[in-house]
């Protein structure tokens, strides 16, 4: 009898390894999902940019960077040079970023704020998408309660915190019909399998949230349409946890290209044609499948004179093949090439969308140790938090102190773990010398734990009462920030 149930056991305990593997081995593991609507969030960030392929952010290549990226906090990106080459020969690039008005606005809410002033700054203009569809489907806020949350929480605090108004446009999911209409449009690239792979969605989850993802490609792509300021860069600022939204999304966009660029084996890039439904007949591609000679040669002729004016010597193409070959071109040409293919697939009447380029920050840490939310008060600091309040959270705040003085002035602070000296660094502190010099009295024991909380609330009390009374100033004008369909 024993033996039996030892036999069951095994099996059992066999065929949970056995699906344990095959899910791992998909990328399917939770512990490799990143949940985007989770308060959960993952901060092994070295082990997200490999397993997802961010590439890491080059400190030196960035004009007068802000705290954040000085100080390692965006950490990671994809495709962000072509923004930095906007930038560089001060080309139109946007920015789009999103919020989800529900609960209150808190300090880790600031940081896409700080980068998307630093955008604004260096010549992008800036749409942020009120995720009212969103939050209604996975937040059960109706648009209402959704609209009042965005309006009196965020973009009161969003000015405040010194976004310009004459770039900024805010809009909401609900009311931008373009918006929903291309979240549709590029529902058909994609499926159930790979949602659930992606997200976890399940039999269970209500369509409202499997089309939140969609409705969000449809945020990140839409300023690339000709009324919202046509085909150009746009960088997303993000925290990692929405990073499967622009996988998601840059998917969907290259599955909608007309042109593909590839690496071309012996060096150099090949351009393919990407054969869709949509576009077979004017790539020359008969119903039954045979080739259009005369307008496959007519669209061939249409490449080589649309990239003619980035004057490769040697371009060979093989129109049967559909591929034409540029022996002589580099990485660098990839970008101004991708350009000149998106306006053709345009002119022939495609859609013609760049993927979006994303730079990631990390998550300041939660202020009892763990993650911060803001379901869990005592997690962080809220902009419209009073001092007292403020200062209460700081002194109960997880400390990187020793647990005596004497030990403390013997083996010195943990700034690695000092949620004061963590808050300075993020947010407080902009001097990167007095930060250095904090730092170093700290880890020296010359700055006792108290002594840092008291430092944290001084720089603290400072920024609150900044932001308080830059509120006072924008309230009652935060129409300046609305677009026209907001109403
Ligand atoms: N999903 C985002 C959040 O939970 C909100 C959002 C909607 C968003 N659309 C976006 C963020 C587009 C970035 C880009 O906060």
């Amino acid at each position: 009898m024993i033996k039996v149930i030892d036999l069951t056991v095994f099996i059992y305990l066999l065929h949970r390894w056995f699906d344990w593997v095959y899910r791992e081995s998909n990328g399917m593991g939770d512990s490799h999902r990143i949940d985007p609507w989770s308060s959960q969030q993952s901060t092994d960030y070295q082990r997200l940019t490999q397993k997802f392929g961010l590439e890491s952010l080059d400190l030196s290549l960035i004009p007068d960077p802000n705290i954040l990226h000085r100080r390692g906090i965006i950490f990671a990106h994809r495709d962000f040079d072509v923004i930095l080459n906007s930038i560089k020969n001060k080309d139109n690039f946007g920015v789009l970023t999103g919020l989800m008005p529900s609960g209150r606005m808190h300090l880790g809410h600031s940081m896409v704020i700080e980068q998307v002033k630093w955008f604004q700054e260096h010549g992008g203009d800036v749409n942020v998408a009120v995720a009212d569809l969103e939050a209604l489907a996975t937040r059960s806020k109706s648009l209402n309660e959704g609209r009042k949350t965005a309006i009196e929480e965020y973009i009161i605090n969003y000015a405040a915190l010194g976004l310009k108004p004459n770039s900024t446009k805010i809009y909401f999911q609900s009311k931008r019909p373009q918006v929903q209409r291309l979240a549709f449009t590029l529902g058909r690239k994609t499926n159930l399998s790979e949602l659930e792979s992606i997200y976890g969605f399940q039999g269970d989850t209500n369509l409202a949230h499997v089309q939140s993802p969609l409705i969000q490609a449809g945020d990140i792509m839409h300023p690339q349409l000709e009324e919202f300021g046509g085909l150009r860069p746009i960088v997303v600022p993000v925290g990692v946890d929405q990073d499967p939204h622009l996988r998601l999304t840059r998917g969907l966009a290259s599955k909608t290209n007309w042109f593909n660029i590839k690496n071309r084996k012996n060096g150099g890039l090949t351009i393919a044609l990407s054969i869709q439904e949509e576009n077979a007949k004017i790539l020359g591609v008969s119903p039954n499948g045979a080739l259009l000679r005369e307008t496959r040669n007519d669209i061939f002729e249409k490449i080589k004179k649309q990239i003619s004016r980035l004057g490769f010597a040697d371009i060979l193409p093989n129109p049967k093949h559909g591929t034409i070959e540029i022996p002589g071109a580099t990485p660098r040409d990839k970008h101004p090439l991708k350009m000149e293919l998106l306006k053709l697939e345009r002119n022939l009447g495609g859609m013609g969308l760049m993927p979006p380029c994303s730079t990631y920050h990390r998550f300041a840490v939660g202020m009892t140790g763990d993650k911060m939310s803001s379901s869990k008060p005592e997690t962080t600091i809220f902009m419209d938090d009073s001092i007292e309040e403020m200062s209460k959270k700081v002194k109960r705040a997880h400390s990187g102190g020793q647990a005596t003085v004497e030990e403390h002035r013997r083996l010195g602070g943990n700034c690695s773990k000092d949620v004061a000296f963590q808050y300075l660094e993020f947010f407080f502190e902009t001097d990167d010398k007095e930060l250095e010099e904090i730092r170093k009295n700290y880890s020296s024991g010359r700055i006792l734990a108290g002594e840092m909380k008291q430092l944290c609330i001084d720089k603290a009390t400072v920024w609150l009462n900044d932001l308080s009374e830059k509120r006072d100033e924008w309230s009652g004008k935060l129409d300046d920030f609305l677009a026209n369909d907001s109403y």
